[in-house]
């Protein structure tokens, strides 16, 4: 399995800025390896994001509607992020969870509308800090997934992300165990409701991951790659973490 190394640049970037993504794909067209690579961008920026990648690394979107064309103002669907030049959408991230209320089943329907028009899903899961403090953490994630995750999933399109919601633009992460413990569970609860196939979906973490705790991160079990906010703006730092990937293969195929 191939380790995705995976931006997410949320509010962020103007077309100045799409100079990032002409060097990240730079990086990749020097140094072509076994990594996927792929930058979700505001919408506005999607396709000039696939024009500067040339084909090397992947576009996604942030979100989409779980509608078809049709009357709903300020929205954007999943054929229109396709139509753009995205091949993924990062869905259910906390912050539109939070922000915009989005619920499990939700995120369940716009996850069936992107694998409809062919994208790849990233499906966020995480837990606050009150969660994990009262010891509800596995509970949290691992009802989220399974009401998140919608049945006949598009397995190899299919990541989850564990984001805890605390680790997110903190600069502070869970203990290495914590991250294995929520990780290992959501690879059963997986396989328990997949069986076999479930093993092409792929695991991620994201929260406050960086140059410098990248290595850390991709060598953790049960991690298939990593979700990245503030790391993911600057070439320099993207780079960096895609350097660290290179060359591994995800300890479930060892
Ligand atoms: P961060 O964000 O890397 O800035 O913590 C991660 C995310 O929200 O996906």
């Amino acid at each position: 399995m191939r380790t995705l190394i995976a931006g997410n640049w949320k509010m962020h970037g103007l077309q100045a800025q799409l100079a990032e993504i002409a060097a990240m794909a730079q990086s990749i067209r020097e140094q072509p390896g076994d990594v996927d690579v792929l930058v979700c961008v505001p919408a506005t920026l999607i396709a000039g994001a696939a024009a500067a990648a040339g084909g090397l690394i992947a576009i996604g979107g942030e979100d989409c509607s779980a509608e078809e064309a049709g009357p709903f103002t300020g929205d954007i669907d999943a054929e229109m992020l396709q139509d753009a030049g995205a091949t993924s959408v990062i869905l259910g991230h906390s912050e539109r969870r939070q922000g915009h209320h989005e619920s499990d089943a939700m995120v369940a329907a716009k996850a069936k509308a992107a694998w409809q028009h062919g994208l790849a899903t990233i499906i966020c899961i995480g837990e606050t800090k009150a969660q994990r403090s009262a010891g509800d953490a596995l509970k949290v994630c691992g009802h989220q997934l399974a009401a998140s995750l919608p049945n006949m999933p598009d397995c190899a399109r299919t990541s989850i992300a564990y984001e805890p919601l605390w680790a997110i633009g903190s600069g502070t992460m869970p203990k290495r165990a914590e991250i294995v413990e929520v990780l290992a569970h959501v690879r059963a609860a997986l396989e328990k409701r997949f069986g076999s196939a479930a093993r092409s979906i792929r695991i991620l973490y994201g929260g406050s991951v960086t140059p410098d705790n990248a290595r850390t991160m991709v060598d953790t079990p049960h991690v298939d790659g990593v979700l990245i906010g503030g790391a993911s703006l600057l070439a320099a730092d993207f780079n960096a973490i895609v350097d660290v990937a290179r060359g591994r293969t995800s300890a479930r195929d060892a």
